[in-house]
């Protein structure tokens, strides 16, 4: 019912040149008609990376943005911008953002409703630190995040949102959370979002991100509240993006 959706999400990595000559590469890898692949580039390299793409089913998003159509933003990037540039999607409040750039969950509801506002598909992530994870706090810090990550949304956008659940202690560690400890955390945005939206929740696609490589992919997309996967270092090199592109079903 839900169509998975494996994300690679390049970081602060590749040149234009270098993300075009990668373009290049995906479009020799298989395509599988029942799952959606996507790469959320750099800001210079959306547009160039698009028209590689285009005319394949690969989808392109970006990293972030700034919640304004346009304005005095000095070094800011709007929503109109990226999308004109071939950008079909937006990673909201990664952890990376959260934490070095001190995005707040306020800042990042705007960015949701801002994507939703020119269709631009948001990914929302969530996710708790290792203090907050040893401190039994990941379900709070989880329904923090996602009630006021989502606090714009009504009955209908809710269906248009993709969500990542991204435990920072798994992210360019090497050390992904157990299939059920994602699974666990999963269903419980899912009941979340089913309380507060209703039956909308069961066709939202929810990502695991955090150390997805080749060897992990199988055994996660197993899990019946895993649809899909955030993918950082490994979706940088086109071996390992293609195979855990082609995970398969146990
Ligand atoms: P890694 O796959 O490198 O752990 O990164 C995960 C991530 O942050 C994806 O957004």
């Amino acid at each position: 019912m839900r169509r998975p959706l494996i994300a690679g999400n390049w970081k602060m990595y590749k040149t234009p040149s270098e993300a075009e000559k990668f373009a290049q590469e995906l479009k020799s890898i298989d395509i599988y008609k029942e799952r959606d692949i996507l790469v959320c580039v750099p800001f210079p390299a959306i547009l160039s990376v698009s028209r590689v793409l285009s005319g394949t089913s690969i989808l392109v998003g970006a990293q972030n943005m700034y919640p304004a159509k346009e304005g005095a933003y000095t070094g800011e990037v709007s929503p109109l911008m990226i999308k004109d540039s071939g950008a079909s999607f937006v990673i909201c409040g990664h952890s990376e953002r959260r934490q070095i750039f001190k995005e707040t969950d306020d800042f990042i509801a705007e960015k949701v409703k801002a994507a939703l506002d020119y269709e631009i598909t948001p990914i929302l992530c969530v996710g708790e630190t290792l203090q907050e994870n040893e401190a039994g706090e990941t379900f709070s810090v989880i329904e923090r995040q996602l009630r006021t990550g989502l606090k714009f949304l009504s009955g209908n956008t809710i269906e248009k949102i993709v969500i990542a659940y991204e435990p920072v202690w798994a992210i360019g560690t090497g050390k992904n959370a157990t299939p059920q400890q994602a699974q666990d955390v999963h269903r419980f945005i899912r009941k979340l979002i089913e309380q507060n939206y209703g039956q909308s929740a069961s066709c939202i696609r929810i990502l695991y991100g955090g150390s997805v490589k080749p060897e992990n992919i199988d055994i996660l997309m197993a899990e019946a509240d895993i649809d899909g996967a955030l993918v950082g270092g490994a979706s940088l090199k086109i071996e390992s993006f293609s195979r855990i592109v082609g995970f398969q079903r146990i």
